[in-house]
């Protein structure tokens, strides 16, 4: 599902109330930050964090999934991907979230069925990422490929009805 689909019709015609609320400071960014500092401590990872201070209002249970989100997946950067950088980015409009964790490791193959089937190898990271999102009527995307790297890219639309 593409990024335009987010948007709603009245958010469209401006009568959205997301629309006009202003953004404010949230403690996202820092935690998000202090995260991608400590997991990649003592490590060959170098994390950069592209993050607004403010935001538009998120409520605290979305905050907390979107950094669990981001931890799981720089977890398993620094477990799996053997890459030397990773940039994490949070980027937001008054109707959507965008969540990226990117790294330029080894990759793997992503088949359709990876984060569903509970008789996979591996363990139940990428699955609860991908819960974890569409709890908040959200979409994951896993884009790797053995040898080009991982991105993990979460969207969230906000203010629906
Ligand atoms: N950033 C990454 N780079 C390379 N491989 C990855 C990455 N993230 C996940 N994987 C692969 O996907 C599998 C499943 O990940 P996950 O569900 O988090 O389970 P776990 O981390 O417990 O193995 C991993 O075992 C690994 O093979
Ligand atoms: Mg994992």
């Amino acid at each position: 599902m593409g990024w335009a689909s987010w948007h709603c019709a009245r958010c469209a015609a401006g009568s959205c109330a997301g629309v006009t609320r202003a953004a404010s400071p949230s403690p996202l960014p820092d935690a998000l930050r202090d995260s991608a500092r400590a997991l990649t401590a003592g490590t060959s990872l170098t994390a950069n964090v592209q993050a607004n201070d403010e935001l538009p209002p998120l409520s605290a249970d979305l905050e907390g999934d979107l950094l669990r989100v981001a931890q799981e997946s720089i977890t398993n950067a620094v477990k799996h991907a053997r890459a030397t950088t990773l940039t994490v980015s949070l980027h937001t409009s008054p109707q959507t979230v965008e969540l990226r964790v990117k790294d330029d490791g080894v990759g793997f193959g992503v088949d359709g069925r990876r984060t569903t089937d509970a008789g996979r190898q591996g363990g139940f990271g990428l699955i609860g990422m991908r819960e974890r999102v569409e709890r908040h009527g959200g979409e994951l995307k896993i884009e790797s490929e053995p040898g080009k790297g991982t991105e993990i890219v979460c969207y969230i639309g906000l203010y629906r009805e």
